[in-house]
């Protein structure tokens, strides 16, 4: 077979997989990880080359290697619920204007343009139009040669090698903001400024894609947690942690009323809810769109970051938090220790 149509076959299939209803765990990650060895073949893509693992360190955060940006397929469940929010907001506009194509301003493509690629083989260029922001100049080539050797040109209004948190908006007509730049606990990679910088110039019903990010203060007890990991009975339930109070989250309402909580505030603790469980841990969950949301643990993105194992004698009474931005934004996190205090209550 051409070497084209090879590729071309592997992205109808993705396409079928991912928007598949009953696809098994196996067949996803078979599916997957054939279509990212496809296009690295297809690129010649030798990993270990010096310029595919260059970090670029921006103001506002690391824009990781295009070898690690090109993994980020094999992020199995991610990758399905993203590509499935996006097809699902892409419907949702066409709904309501039929007859002009869907927009969709994509940032931090990856070499791949994993997220939007898919809906290619489900609506033609007259339905979907995409915008495509990347800073990694070595990223950014490789995503071209991609786009060129599906020869999905048509789909591709813009393309734009630049920092998004910097980034001014040529063509507003804009209807899905899909942004994916970050890790778990919103650290280290610039999502927060990226969303901060675009929202505010398109229009008001534009689709933000995830809706919400939120994080989370959270006590566990790791024994359950290990029963909850190991278990594999679904009726079963095991109640392994407790959400003590959400600390940082982000979507359009939020940047829109400029209300992104930077101040440093304490989330005080109790002696009880501190009892029968031993560590802290922060939980980043999102909803990506309408009814597709990542939790716990089912993707690298949503994987709890824990801060710290106490013993029940050990005088923590709170977390001071602040989420930072900068060139290495997360959240700042310090426990406090000293005598428990009697009533406690979130000051959020
Ligand atoms: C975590 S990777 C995700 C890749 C892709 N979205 C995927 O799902 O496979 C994030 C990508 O965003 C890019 N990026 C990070 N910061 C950026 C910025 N400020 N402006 C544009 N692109 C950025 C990185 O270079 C990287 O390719």
């Amino acid at each position: 077979m051409h070497r084209n149509n090879k590729l071309k076959a592997i992205l109808k299939k993705v396409s079928e997989v991912i928007f598949s209803e009953d696809t098994s765990y196996g067949e996803l990650q078979e599916t997957l990880r054939s279509w990212r060895e496809s296009l690295e073949t297809y690129h010649e893509m030798d990993p270990d080359t010096p310029e595919y693992n260059e970090n670029v360190y921006l103001d506002e955060g690391k824009a990781i290697a295009t070898r690690w940006a090109a993994l980020c397929i094999e992020d199995l469940v991610r990758t399905k619920r993203f590509v499935s929010a996006v097809k699902k907001a892409a419907d949702s506009v066409l709904r309501k204007k039929p007859g002009t194509p869907a927009t969709i301003l994509y940032v931090g493509t990856g070499p791949f343009a994993t997220l939007v690629l898919p809906l290619t083989q489900v609506f033609s260029p007259s339905e979907i139009q995409f915008d495509l922001i990347e800073v990694n100049n070595e990223t950014f080539k490789l995503l071209k040669a991609t786009i060129q050797s599906y020869g999905l040109e048509a789909y591709v209004r813009n393309y734009y090698c630049t920092d998004a948190t910097r980034f001014k908006v040529e063509n507003t007509d804009v209807d899905i903001l899909l942004v994916e730049c970050l890790q778990q606990a919103l650290a280290r990679e610039p999502q927060v400024k990226i969303t901060e910088n675009l929202v505010p110039q398109l229009k008001d019903d534009m689709i933000l894609i995830p809706e919400d990010i939120s994080l989370s203060l959270a006590l566990l007890n790791t024994a359950q947690q290990q029963s909850f990991l190991l278990n594999t009975d679904p009726t079963r339930e095991i109640d392994f942690y407790k959400i003590i109070d959400t600390v940082f989250s982000i979507n359009k309402e939020v940047v829109l009323k400029n209300e992104l909580s930077y101040d440093e505030h304490t989330v005080l603790i109790s002696e009880d809810q501190l009892k029968d469980r031993n560590r802290i841990s922060i939980f980043t969950e999102m909803t990506l769109f309408e009814d597709e949301r990542l939790t716990y643990n089912e993707s690298g993105l949503t994987i709890p970051w824990d801060i710290t194992d106490y013993s029940t004698e050990s005088q923590i009474h709170g977390v001071t938090l602040k989420y930072v931005t900068g060139s290495e934004p997360g959240l700042n996190i310090k426990i406090k220790k000293g005598p428990y205090e009697k009533a406690p209550k979130s000051n959020i």
